[in-house]
């Protein structure tokens, strides 16, 4: 027994069987453990909260942030909610299960605070150099040129605001009132379903991706907000990288045909606190090199 540990994982997609049975396997080590989960945990809310309620019963304290799979309204789901509105049902759910959410009050583990955040995206990461200065509907237009198009775009609305980006948008200016407001002596751990900064998104099989993928404006959030660790999932690439001494973990399960193929390497749960000794290069892209990093693209 090593003491409490804040673990984190993302990208469960329990609505896939194979990650059913993965996700009743999960268990702390330690009766102390929190576990963050950061977003899409299932396209129903039925799954949703199914999945949060298994790991609130067995875990000391659960933090969910949501990604773009448990936004959408998918057909033949009970909740037809859309938008923010789904959202707000998804924060009421979390709730009622004593999980926290990017509406609670920020916890502290071990000396940190703990940024749960929900900041979608607005187009604006441009990783396919020609797609730099377009206009979102001209950057739209290349993607769909090259077949590549989120689902988001058919089953995520954002009524009553004007699309992704103006939902962002607004997201944004509520998260900076929070952070400004932050106790400046606590370190941070800032937690989001989408990457806060490019470098992740250089893998990508499919550029233009990310224009789904988060926001430059947070590109330097780590840095401003003296974040020691942080936390994302999304793109289903489940790796270790630094920035500016700072450590990004994409702690995404995925898919079963993507984790069964680099067989979940470090497992399904990410130690984020207290700082594991850094492996480098970590086990994931050492793997992925071997196999001519064919990376997996973003959902
Ligand atoms: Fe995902
Ligand atoms: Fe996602």
């Amino acid at each position: 027994m090593t003491g409490p540990r804040l673990l984190a994982t993302s990208d469960l997609h329990v609505n896939r069987t194979d990650n059913q049975a993965l996700v009743r396997d999960l268990h702390p080590s330690d009766p102390g453990d929190w576990l963050i989960v950061a977003g899409d945990v299932a396209d129903k809310v039925a799954d949703i909260r199914w999945a949060l309620a298994l790991l609130a019963d067995r875990f000391e304290q659960v933090i969910w942030v949501p990604g773009n799979h448990d936004l959408w309204t998918p057909p033949g789901d009970d909740v037809q909610l859309v938008g923010p509105e789904r959202y707000d049902h998804l924060v009421e759910v979390c709730r009622s299960l004593g999980v926290l959410t990017p509406e609670d009050a920020w916890p502290v583990f071990a000396g940190h605070l703990i940024c749960p955040m929900f900041l979608l995206y607005d187009y604006s990461w441009r990783v396919r150099p020609d797609m730099a200065g377009l206009s979102v509907e001209d950057a739209l237009a290349v993607a769909r040129e090259a077949g590549v198009v989120a689902t988001d775009e058919f089953l995520m609305a954002s009524r009553p605001y004007d699309g992704p980006a103006a939902w962002c948008a607004a997201r944004l200016t509520e998260t900076r009132r929070r952070l400004s407001e932050r106790p400046a002596d606590l370190p941070t751990v800032l937690v989001n379903h989408w990457p806060l900064t490019e470098l992740p998104l250089r893998v990508l099989r499919h550029p233009e991706f990310s224009l789904w993928c988060g926001t430059t404006e947070t590109a330097r959030w780590h840095v401003e907000h003296d974040a020691a660790a942080v936390v994302y999932g999304h793109l289903h690439v489940p790796r270790t990288t630094w920035e500016d001494g700072v450590r990004f973990e994409e702690v995404s399960v995925g898919y079963p045909r993507e984790w069964q193929r680099h067989d979940l390497l470090r497992g399904p749960l990410r130690t984020i606190l207290p700082a594991p000794e850094p492996e480098v290069p970590d086990p994931f892209t050492a793997w992925a090199l071997r196999q001519g990093a064919r990376w997996e693209s973003v959902r």
